[in-house]
């Protein structure tokens, strides 16, 4: 159908790349459908509010592709957890003369869209997140970005490092997996990696730096993604409680790890922690293509009536899959990647 009028909000946690989606979205929907485009700012919120844009085919659109962050603004409540939120979105959508949305997020958001589509909502949505871990999809975008910033970050550590003698502990985003500690731990070459889908022992963390001093090595890396657990029974962990999301908040495991090594071999360790340095700044090329290929198939999915789909990597491919098929699970780092990445440890 031609002549729709899409909106787009962008939700949970930012990720370069979001703009490039946005982008992608604007100018399919015009120049290929005479269609415009509406976009709602701070995420659901900003629906449920009918705090709206208007995003038009023109220069400033196409400045954005270079952008980090989100034009949009972006926020982490979620369509259900409002008082009355599904009719008041429906009556939002109707008042703007809303045909179609696209929702942008992770695997949070995507299980929002697919409560609205199942709500009779034509829904079609677009996975983010620098975690990875949207299932259905090779790769979502602003994971290149920020294994890019933490491979950096590494390559830097290992020269202070080696003229200090030190374990530098370099702790790298991933709540629940570790793809980012993986991609950028191997390629930058640390002589350990921590994820949350392998809990690690902390004496067998100990056993490998030990065995490369012995060889004569003066120093060692070790990567460990935020959300990393010990092996039960091996190390005392502190606890941070939940925020207001229902979130564990955490307490610094790379520094936990670091202590614990200094304390056990005596060695001089400093922790780094990366943070929101990976989520911020300007796309990879890598993700721009990727989210500009994202934007554009999610415009010619609603054009096309799929909805109640995402759009998914597959290969080279972009597909549509059920919404269903994006969420209930996470994508977990399998154990044959672990253990391949292990065969460099030590
Ligand atoms: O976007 C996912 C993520 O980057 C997680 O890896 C991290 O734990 C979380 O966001 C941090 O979010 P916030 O911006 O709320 O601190």
């Amino acid at each position: 159908m031609n002549g729709m009028r899409i909106a787009t909000l962008t939700s949970g946690g930012d990720c370069p790349g979001l703009n490039a989606v946005i982008r992608g979205i604007v100018r399919t929907a015009s120049s290929d459908y005479g269609s415009t485009v509406v976009g709602y700012q701070d995420g659901w919120v900003g629906l449920m509010e009918d705090r709206r844009v208007q995003l038009y085919d023109d220069e400033s659109i196409d400045r954005i592709l270079l952008r980090g962050g989100t034009i949009l603004g972006t926020g982490r409540l979620h369509p259900d957890r409002f008082k009355n939120g599904l009719e008041t979105i429906k009556a939002n959508l109707a008042d703007a003369g809303v045909d179609a949305l696209i929702p942008i997020g992770g695997e949070g958001t995507l299980k929002g869209a697919k409560w609205l589509s199942d709500n009779g909502i034509p829904v079609v949505g677009v996975p983010k997140t620098i975690d990875n871990d949207v299932n259905g999809t090779d790769y979502t975008f602003g994971f290149d970005t920020a294994v890019s910033v933490a491979t950096d970050a590494i390559d830097r550590l290992h020269t202070t490092a080696e003229s200090h003698n030190r374990v530098m502990i370099v702790e790298v985003m991933g709540r629940h997996v570790g793809w980012i500690a993986l991609h950028a731990g191997m390629a930058g070459g640390a002589h350990y990696i921590v994820i949350p889908e392998q809990p690690f022992d902390i004496a067998e963390i100990c056993k490998a730096m030990e065995r490369r001093f012995q060889m004569g090595e003066k120093y060692g890396i070790i990567v460990v993604a935020e959300g990393a657990m010990p092996k039960e029974g091996t190390m005392e962990l502190k606890s941070g409680g939940v925020d207001q999301f229902g979130h564990e908040i955490f307490t610094g495991i790379g520094q936990q790890i670091g202590d614990e090594i200094k304390a056990r071999l005596g060695h001089d360790v400093r922790t780094t922690t990366l943070g929101h340095i990976q989520r911020g700044g300007t796309p990879t090329a890598y993700d721009r293509v990727l989210a500009t290929r994202y934007g554009v198939h999610a415009a010619r999915a609603c054009h096309e009536g799929q909805f109640g789909t995402t759009v998914a990597l597959r290969g080279e491919h972009i597909v549509q899959i059920p919404l269903a098929d994006a969420v209930g699970t996470l994508k977990c780092v399998p154990e044959g990647r672990y253990k391949t990445a292990r065969a460099l440890f030590g």
